[in-house]
């Protein structure tokens, strides 16, 4: 079984998106493994994610609102085969955390490029980039690996 996390700075916008459609897709394909998220910052733990991510995960028929904040520990290196950084300074944060077979989400079909951090969107702009870019890398990283 493969087990995938995803990372990102607060763990309520970004990488909650990248846990709710992985699962979706996964279990869309009847595959057997283990998803989660986690931030590299402390600021938000036991918080459910943003509320324009919780919105555009159900405009696409995926619930995320049960999700809740935690933040990455150096156990979780040995819990998961796949570690993907949501963008360079969270892929930086982790290789100092010693956890060294993080990469980023982005060297699936985007030839690394980051997903943008939301938080210095305005309203619901980007959302839906955030959202195109991560469905699209998921399913990427899906196949390449299943
Ligand atoms: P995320 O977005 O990393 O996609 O969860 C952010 C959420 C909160 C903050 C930064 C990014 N913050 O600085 O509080």
């Amino acid at each position: 079984m493969r087990s995938i996390l995803f990372v990102c700075l607060g763990n309520i916008c970004r990488s909650p998106l990248a846990e709710g459609y992985a699962r979706h897709r996964i279990e869309a394909l009847g595959l057997d493994w283990r998803v989660d998220s986690a931030g590299t910052g402390s600021w938000h733990i036991g918080k459910a994610p943003c509320e324009r991510s919780i919105t555009i995960a159900h405009k696409y028929g995926i619930d995320i609102s049960a999700q809740r904040a935690r933040q990455i520990t150096s156990a979780d290196a040995e819990r998961f085969d796949l570690i993907l950084a949501l963008d360079r300074n969270n892929l930086t944060d982790l290789h100092a955390m010693g956890i060294t077979q993080a990469k980023l989400l982005g060297t699936y079909g985007f030839e690394g490029a980051d997903v943008p951090d939301p938080y210095y969107f305005k309203g619901n702009d980007g959302f839906e980039e955030v959202f195109e870019m991560i469905h699209t890398a998921v399913d990427t990283l899906i196949e390449a690996h299943r």
